[in-house]
C-alpha cells in the first residue's frame, strides 16, 4: 500500500521490509533528517538510544504517533525524550 501511495504521489523512495529496530541499530550516527515513529508502543523506549544516535544532530526531527492518544503507554519513552538535554 505504501508503494502504491508513493507512486501515486510521484515520490521515489526506497522501501525496506525489515525489522525497524535492526535498521536503526545498523544505521550510522546522524543518518536520518526525520524519523516518523509509529510502531509497537512497548518498543519505543528501547528504540530511544538509536533514535537519538541516528538523528541528524543539528535540526534532526523525530515525529512520534500516539503520544497524545496513548500517553500512558509511552510514558517511559516521553520521559526519556524530555530528560535528554540535546
Ligand atoms: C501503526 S501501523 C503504521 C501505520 C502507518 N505509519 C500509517 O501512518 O499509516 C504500525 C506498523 O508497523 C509495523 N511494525 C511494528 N513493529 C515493526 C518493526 N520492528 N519493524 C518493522 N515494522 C514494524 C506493524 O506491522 C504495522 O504495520
Amino acid at each position: 500500500m505504501a508503494a502504491a501511495n508513493l507512486e501515486r504521489a510521484g515520490l521515489d523512495a526506497e522501501l525496506l521490509s525489515a525489522d525497524a529496530g535492526q535498521v536503526l541499530r545498523d544505521a550510522p550516527d546522524g543518518a536520518w533528517d526525520l524519523i516518523f515513529l509509529d510502531a509497537e508502543r512497548p518498543a519505543y523506549a528501547g528504540y530511544w538510544p538509536d533514535l537519538l544516535r541516528t538523528l541528524r544532530p543539528d535540526g534532526g526531527l523525530l515525529a512520534v504517533d500516539n503520544v497524545l492518544s496513548h500517553a500512558d503507554e509511552v510514558a517511559e519513552f516521553t520521559a526519556l525524550v524530555e530528560a535528554e538535554p540535546s
